[in-house]
């Protein structure tokens, strides 16, 4: 057997994903998890076959061009791969994956959590006990807005969003969703199609974003689409903070036109607007909508059979460029 390809790996990845990276190349492992900067990447690359990053490692067209011309592979520990220029390495010959699939779980359990904490003011009650505030108990302490029944809009009905719904039909939710393309009926197990995002939001009681961030979906949720949804909407966001224009869902949570939101994702992670901390009606999370030790495994394996094919001379299952 020849040598063993040289991977460039992102950051700190699952145990058994390290050792099956050390039993089948030579891994330039990341043990500190530090998020490298491009130029340190770049010099990491240097001599290497591959690449495997999180969606922390941004490939923009400038770094890629500057990679060795010894890189092959992109493999990416993530499904979404907005921070890959996928046109710069197509450009380039280099094969870029991703990890379907096996996250579709995971997600659509974290916009469960985020839909039902937004709705119940689960963010809310918990500061309240943790800071020693909760005095009192009345009829109108705390109430929230009841998620059984109401209509549910889905922005992206892949995968993710298919599972979503499939568990939102467990509190009798009537599913509405716009999606590029028609489901075929048969998938739709009664969801409502919409043919544009226009038509679509004035049905959401609650609307969870489950597209991918790219040229055409960035800032769409802004002031003028959220305008068209019910008063007293909840939104969630679990897919990419580019999605969202956050002054304008700032603005509609301030008004209350948007009764709550529950937030996986953001803009300039982890730097994030700060005007979302500042309001009592959103519940945040640090972008986790995968984070399970079940769904981190899966997704370094996933990662890991697509380079295998690819240095097998085989067609990867997951390319996206
Ligand atoms: C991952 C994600 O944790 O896979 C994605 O696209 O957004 C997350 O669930 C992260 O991207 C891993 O790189």
């Amino acid at each position: 057997m020849g040598q063993k390809p040289t991977v460039v790996v992102g950051r700190k990845l699952p145990e058994a994903v390290e050792t099956r990276l050390e039993r089948d190349y030579e891994p330039r492992l990341n043990p500190t998890d530090k998020v490298y900067s491009s130029d340190e990447l770049i010099t990491l690359c240097q001599g290497a076959d591959a690449i495997l990053p999180c969606h922390t490692e941004h490939l923009s067209a400038a770094v890629i061009a500057r990679l060795p011309v010894s890189i092959k592979a992109i493999c990416n520990f993530s499904v979404g791969v907005d921070h890959v220029d996928l046109k710069a390495a197509k450009a380039r010959g280099i094969v870029v994956t991703n990890t379907p699939d096996v996250l579709s779980d995971a997600t659509a359990e974290t916009a469960m959590l985020l839909m039902l904490g937004a709705a119940r003011r689960a963010a809310e009650g918990e500061r309240m006990m943790r800071r020693g505030e909760w005095k009192d108990w009345s009829p109108s302490f705390m109430v929230g807005i009841g998620v059984t029944g109401k209509r549910l809009g889905i922005i992206g009905m892949g995968r993710v969003g298919h599972v979503f719904a499939e568990r939102a039909r467990g509190f009798r939710m009537e599913i509405h969703y716009y999606n590029r393309r028609r489901l075929d009926p048969t998938l739709e197990h009664g969801a409502r199609y919409h043919a544009t995002v226009e038509a679509l939001l004035p049905y959401c009681q609650f609307l969870s974003i489950h597209c991918p961030a790219t040229s055409e979906t960035r800032g769409l949720l802004n002031a003028e689409r959220l305008r068209l949804l019910p008063k007293g909407a909840v939104v969630v966001n679990t897919a990419r903070g580019a999605i969202v224009d956050d002054e304008a869902l700032i603005a509609a949570l301030t008004s209350g036109h948007v009764a709550a939101a529950g937030l996986d994702v953001f803009n300039n992670e982890p730097t994030f607007h700060p005007g979302f901390r500042d309001l009592w009606n959103t519940f945040l999370l640090p972008h986790v909508g995968s984070a399970t030790h079940e769904t981190r495994d899966a997704m370094g394996f996933r990662a890991l059979d697509n380079l295998d094919a690819i240095f097998a001379g085989r067609a990867p299952r997951d390319r996206v460029a």
